[in-house]
């Protein structure tokens, strides 16, 4: 945090916020919730905002930038907003040539393969973070005690996305090359883990309250290759924000497995998908870390009886970890209607609280 003084987690502004505290091991009065990609393309505003700007031009639009990350926020009163941007979004910056293919993800014109590929691969310039200091420093003078959540990929859905060169099944090239050239492979993911760190940091120097990092593939590893050769590199990325105090959440999909070593690297939280119920993820974990999540996607689209149900399931299961952050197993689907977050919302908000201590 670069000006103490005026940051939300050092002036007060979000100490207090649910999202802060049950981050930090307490139980507010309100269950906090947000969604992952709750700003995008299930809301219409966000449809419009959009029209005519390449999805990464709109991330590096400050203003842009900063009015879709309130959306979500105003629409359906979450307890945090998130920085709108994407993973991706450093290695546009380092002067790899990506772009977002609509309705596929991100593409590389040129994948990185070898050992020389990543030879070239620079750091980025601190001036090119400079459109996302200005949006979230734009964006948390906006949202008053509402925290703003920070994010970054983590090494290995990075590479993943470098090595394959898009979305793919099993991340099977990226794999075949963290075993056949170990050496390029700790480089690569050195290399990923710099980039996401220093976007990390921006965005908490700029005011964010929190930060997220996604390991979202993680569920194509093994365990073991998990602990040896992409834990290390994701711990790299968070020493990027050492002695900020800032909470880390930590998610990936189809983590049951790791889920105790995803925790080992510093998070404060560990974000869980729909696969593993709440209170089974907290058993792995000792019952000693918090959980966020995990309303199956899947569900949105359900009669809301159905919907209720689940939701009041998960917050049941939630009561097993010290604190628990309500949220998706994974993102909003672009088809969700968006009335029906708002009023996941509010059934959180109002049955979610727990009696405060007399
Ligand atoms: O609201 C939020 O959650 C904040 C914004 C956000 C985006 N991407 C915006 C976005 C966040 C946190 C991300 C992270 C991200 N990006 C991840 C990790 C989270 C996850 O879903 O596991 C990953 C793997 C990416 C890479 C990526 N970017 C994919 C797979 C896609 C989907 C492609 C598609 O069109 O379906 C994107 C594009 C993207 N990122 C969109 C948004 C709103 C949709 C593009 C659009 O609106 O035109």
């Amino acid at each position: 945090m670069s000006s103490p003084a005026s940051h939300p987690l050092r002036d007060g502004r979000t100490t207090t916020s649910p999202l802060v505290r049950a981050l930090r091991g307490d139980r507010p009065e309100t269950t906090p919730i947000w969604f992952m990609r709750q700003a995008g393309r299930s809301l219409p505003e966000y449809r419009e905002l959009r029209v005519g700007t390449a999805m990464l031009d709109a991330c590096l639009n400050p203003e842009l930038a900063s009015e879709i990350t309130l959306q979500p926020v105003r629409r359906h009163g979450v307890d945090a907003a998130v920085f709108f941007s994407d993973i991706v979004i450093p290695l546009r910056l380092a002067g790899v040539p990506v772009e977002i293919v609509p309705g596929r993800g991100p593409v590389l014109e040129a994948p990185i393969r070898s050992a020389s590929d990543i030879l070239r691969l620079r750091p980025i310039d601190p001036d090119a973070l400079d459109p996302i200091r200005e949006g979230v420093a734009r964006t948390v003078a906006e949202l008053g005690s509402t925290p703003l959540i920070g994010f970054a990929g983590a090494p290995f859905t990075l590479a993943s996305y470098l090595v394959e060169g898009g979305p793919s099944k099993d991340q099977l090239r990226a794999r075949s090359l963290m075993v056949s050239d170990p050496q390029a492979w700790a480089q690569l993911l050195n290399w990923c883990a710099d980039v996401s760190g220093a976007f990390l940091r921006a965005q908490v120097d700029a005011g964010a309250s929190a930060v997220q990092l996604f390991d979202s593939w993680v569920g194509s590893l093994s365990r073991r290759d998990y602990q040896r050769r992409v834990a290390p590199h994701s711990k790299r990325t968070l020493s990027a924000l050492r002695g900020l105090d800032v909470p880390i959440i930590h998610f990936g999909v189809g983590s049951g497995e790791v889920l105790d070593l995803m925790a080992g690297i510093g998070a404060d939280a560990v974000g869980v998908d729909w696969r593993l119920p709440l209170d089974e993820a907290s058993r792995r974990l000792d019952d000693r870390v918090v959980l966020q999540g995990n309303i199956d996607p899947a569900w949105l689209g359900a009669p809301w009886e159905k919907l209720e149900a689940h939701v009041l399931d998960v917050l049941e299961r939630g009561k097993a970890a010290p604190a628990h952050v309500v949220n998706l197993g994974h993102g909003v689907p672009p088809e969700t209607d968006p009335d029906v977050l708002t009023r996941i919302v509010r059934l959180v908000h109002e049955v979610g609280s727990v009696a405060p201590e007399p």
